[in-house]
């Protein structure tokens, strides 16, 4: 490579395949590079102890998506993708016996350690792959992930057997991405973003490329029905699939979410399965 190839800065957008090393190598190229903004930007809207499923704000203390704060109460939580563990520590103070997280970011996990220090809520963190988690069969209550790892690996059946794996039977996984539909529009927060411009039915992985041809992102398309089947795959039984409202007054934009769009068009899909 040439002295003048910065790694991991983005120079193309390529349509193209991505397997499960090159695409949680581009996760953890991007997150090193990324996690110092995205934590100044987006630390206060999470809260250092804060569990929202998406941009739109919705609140695990309101949704009870994991199930009520008694029943979690003695769990042991996994949380994939866990960025800096804002939701982690929001199960911890609400009393969860045990929670851990894992992050294929080590940027992600120093921010979780620091923030850990400063609210003196700990959480234990590991630097781990979704698609190997480093965790015995049934292990966990609950699995939760909020657009951590699932939307960034091309088999998603297998992470979400992954998964699966490691909750007991009776265990709940909930985890949120970006709603299929918006696959099919700019990433933008402006009128632009209301125009479809992609097809839905497009799997082809969106792959940013360094100068050298590596990607440095990688994001993974499923529809809707694509996603009700990995679950069932993974051989977890859908329970619900939320699609949270851009609610009243609320005015933060995100990257491609904003309220004009939240208006017109779901943003982010929760879906919530149960090991039988
Ligand atoms: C959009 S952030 C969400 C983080 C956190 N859940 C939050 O709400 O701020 C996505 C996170 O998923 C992590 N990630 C991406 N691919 C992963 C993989 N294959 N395994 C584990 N984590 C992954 C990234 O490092 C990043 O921290």
């Amino acid at each position: 490579m040439s002295d003048d190839v910065d790694p991991g800065a983005a120079e193309r957008v390529a349509r193209r395949p991505a397997g499960p090393d090159e695409s949680a190598r581009a996760s953890r190229l991007w997150w090193e590079r990324a996690a110092d903004e995205y934590q100044a930007e987006h630390g206060g809207f999470l809260r250092d102890a804060g569990f929202v499923w998406g941009p739109e704000g919705l609140d695990e203390a309101d949704a009870g998506l994991l199930g009520p704060p008694d029943r979690l109460r003695g769990a042991r939580v996994l949380e994939i993708g866990c960025g800096a563990a804002q939701c982690s520590r929001w199960l911890r103070v609400q009393g969860v016996a045990e929670v851990v997280g894992i992050d294929v970011s080590h940027r992600q996990l120093q921010h979780a350690r620091r923030i850990d220090e400063e609210t003196g809520v700990r959480v234990p963190a590991v630097e781990a792959d979704a698609q190997r988690l480093p965790f015995a069969d049934a292990s966990f209550d609950a699995v939760c992930s909020a657009y951590g790892g699932f939307p960034f690996v091309p088999d998603a059946a297998a992470a979400l057997a992954e998964a699966a794996r490691v909750l007991r039977p009776g265990g709940r996984l909930v985890f949120s991405v970006s709603h299929p539909l918006r696959w099919c529009f700019p990433d933008d927060p402006t009128e632009r973003g209301l125009t479809a411009e992609h097809s839905y039915f497009d799997r082809r992985a969106y792959v940013e490329e360094d100068a050298a041809g590596r990607a440095v992102y990688v994001e993974h398309h499923r529809t809707v029905g694509d996603w009700v089947r990995a679950i069932a795959a993974a051989g977890l039984v859908l329970r619900d699939l939320v699609e949270p409202e851009w609610p009243a007054g609320h005015d933060r934009v995100w990257g491609g979410w904003s309220p004009l769009r939240g208006r017109l068009l779901p943003g982010t899909a929760v879906f919530c399965a149960d090991r039988p």
